[in-house]
């Protein structure tokens, strides 16, 4: 397969498992490539992608902007925050204006579940979701199962513990999906009160006990608590929850065997995983950023030659 079945990458659920695998083999070109002296290639020289950002963000859409810039890309930048969207102006209305000054791509975060899929249908420009509430957020999940795949030669046959505010998290469900289409067993594990009641029609295991999980487990996706997503309280104190639900150097040490910890940023230190664990070997979470860049560069390049591929 050479090309995406896909002209946009809304969710992990709308591609398939050879669209992961041409991802990947295409980030392990640029992988090599972001590695060499000059980072650079020309492949999207010819390619106006704008960064749309309706919510926070830091690494993703920094990520984000250097896969763009070492792909040659012409790159524009918008944040909600200082935009007309203020003043009362659609989504639609707000991406059409910037599609007139012949924008090619869009990459959106945006607050609302289901915002780029609705955009699709509206808009011509090929459309990558960098987050959409929380519903899905696919290049993470790619990213993640990129790392996986390059630190234990394989995602299939995995066995994957996904920890934390998995109810909040489009971090959890994009994984979910992702993992499962490349062959790995999902379980989760926190607060009852963080996991969806649907979680099993996912094919995914709840598992309430850390320690079991981290005995079945070969790695485990450590969440951040998503507070600012969080009308009530689901849990106690975020004491009684890192005593639950935190990973630490000692809880790991008595495992016997080495597992692999995964963070997508941002960390709380303290909370849901101690610094001697974020800091130490088994850890893998700044080689989740990096491969970020290379998974991106190669996401945006498959898009790109679609839309070149259309105009022929
Ligand atoms: C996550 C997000 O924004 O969904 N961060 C990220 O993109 N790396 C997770 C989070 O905010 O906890």
């Amino acid at each position: 397969m050479s090309e995406l079945s896909v002209n946009h990458l809304l969710g992990i659920k709308y591609i398939n498992e050879d669209d992961i695998n041409l991802i990947f083999e295409t980030a392990d070109h640029f992988k090599e490539v972001i590695n060499r002296p000059i980072k650079k290639v020309p492949s999207l020289r010819d390619i106006t992608i704008a960064n749309l950002f309706f919510e926070n963000s830091t690494r993703t859409r920094l990520s984000f902007e250097l896969a763009e810039k070492r792909l040659s890309a012409d790159v524009i930048n918008f944040s909600a925050a200082s935009s007309s969207v203020k003043k009362g102006e659609t989504l639609i209305d707000t991406v059409n204006n910037i599609l007139s000054m012949k924008v090619d791509m869009i990459v959106m975060r945006h607050p609302n579940p289901g915002a780029g899929v609705f955009l699709s249908k509206h808009i011509d420009a090929s459309i990558v979701n960098a987050g959409d509430g929380a519903h899905e957020h696919p290049t993470q999940a790619l990213l993640d199962c990129y790392s996986i795949r390059e630190r234990l030669k394989d995602v299939a046959g995995k066995k994957v513990v996904i920890v934390g505010d998995i109810l909040h998290s489009r971090v959890a469900l994009s994984n979910i999906f992702a993992l499962q289409k490349l062959g790995a067993k999902v379980k989760v594990c926190g607060p009852k009160t963080l996991i969806p009641k649907y979680i099993e029609k996912l094919g995914v295991e709840y598992e309430g006990n850390l320690r079991k999980a981290l005995e079945w487990c070969d790695v485990a996706n450590m969440l951040r608590v998503q507070k600012e997503r969080m009308e009530i309280s689901y849990f106690p104190t975020t004491r009684e929850y890192t005593q639950q639900y935190g990973v630490n150097k000692a809880l790991l040490d008595s495992l016997g065997k080495e597992i692999v910890v995964m963070h997508p940023g941002p960390i709380n230190r303290g909370v849901e995983i101690t610094s001697d664990v974020a800091d130490s070997k088994q850890a893998i979470i700044l080689e989740q950023v990096q491969n970020g860049v290379a998974v991106r560069m190669a996401v945006l390049y498959l898009l790109a030659s679609k839309i070149q591929h259309n105009e022929n």
